[in-house]
């Protein structure tokens, strides 16, 4: 074990923060830290700003402020979509397919909807190199 500071690959994980995002943030950090969701003073400012803030990623995605669902991270956003599209597409099949290798924030999902969310499930098969077949096991 040496003292040099190895490379960090896992910015899946986690990443530092921006400079230009830190200033961005800190007046919600440090004087309207309010909840957005509140209805007293203290929420106003925040509601104004997580406004503004999703008409402008709207904008960049050219999607409508309502379509745009701000959420804590991965393992959330992961939770809600995949939920959300297997139990909407029900109509049309309740097969989900996912690969081994995606992570625990995908299989566990998959694994409830198929022993909670009447959902079958499967993977597709894969070599030693990690390589995906589109056939099931
Ligand atoms: C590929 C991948 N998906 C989901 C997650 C979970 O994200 P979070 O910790 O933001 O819930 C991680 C976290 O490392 C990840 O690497």
């Amino acid at each position: 074990m040496t003292d040099a500071k190895p490379v960090y690959p896992d910015y899946n994980a986690t990443t530092p923060l921006d400079p230009e995002v830190i200033e961005a943030m800190r007046p919600y950090l440090e004087e309207h830290f309010g909840n957005p969701s509140s209805g007293h003073w203290y929420g106003g400012q925040p509601r104004k700003a997580v406004a503004e803030a999703r008409a402008r990623v709207a904008e960049l995605l050219h999607s409508a402020a309502e379509e745009v669902v701000f959420t804590s991270g991965g393992s959330e956003s992961n939770n809600h979509a995949l939920k959300g599209a297997a139990l909407a597409a029900r109509a049309r099949g309740n097969h989900v397919v996912t690969s081994r290798i995606e992570h625990p924030a995908v299989t566990e999902v998959c694994r409830w909807l198929a022993e909670r969310g009447g959902c079958g499930g499967g993977h597709p098969s894969r070599n030693d190199s990690g390589e995906h077949h589109a056939r099931e096991q």
